[in-house]
């Protein structure tokens, strides 16, 4: 598999609870490499427009409200098929369906409070990779 890299978020639940380290850890010991990250609050413009897909779902409003209700840490990873890899030690979506060791399991405390988002295609990688970071701000 070719080296990829993929876009990830660590929420405002995790940052709240100073867990930023710990799932960095995650990634680190699974072999992806963090080619940049950066701390920001995102507006809610920033917000609306990164979850445009997810406009009509019921829990969209609430989904904006919670990720610009604190601070969260935008990231690349890099690392051979970096996407699916880290869907693998994000876990399930929702924590209850999460495997053991996955990092929504050990550490979300709900379906919206899931601790990291992670692109979930190359293709999306790329586009949400461009929307939080230059390419001179990535160092591989
Ligand atoms: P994320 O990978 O960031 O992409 C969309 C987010 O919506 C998802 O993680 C969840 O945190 C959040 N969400 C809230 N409620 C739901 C739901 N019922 N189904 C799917 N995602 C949800």
């Amino acid at each position: 598999m070719a080296i990829e890299r993929t876009f990830s978020i660590i929420k405002p639940d995790a940052t709240r609870r100073n867990l930023t380290g710990k799932i960095n850890a995650k990634f680190e010991e699974a072999g992806l490499k963090i080619v940049a990250q950066r701390r920001i609050q995102m507006s809610e413009a920033q917000a609306k427009k990164f979850y445009e897909v997810h406009a009509a779902r019921p829990f969209y409003g609430d989904l904006v409200k919670f990720m610009t209700s604190g601070p969260v840490v935008v990231q690349v990873l890099e690392g051979e098929g970096a996407v699916l890899k880290n869907r693998d030690i994000m876990g399930a979506t929702n924590p209850a369906n999460a495997a053991p060791g996955t990092i929504r399991k050990e550490f979300a405390e709900s379906i919206e409070a899931n601790s990291v988002h992670g692109s979930d295609s190359p293709e999306n990688a790329a586009i949400e990779i461009a929307y939080f970071f230059a390419g001179t701000d990535i160092v591989g």
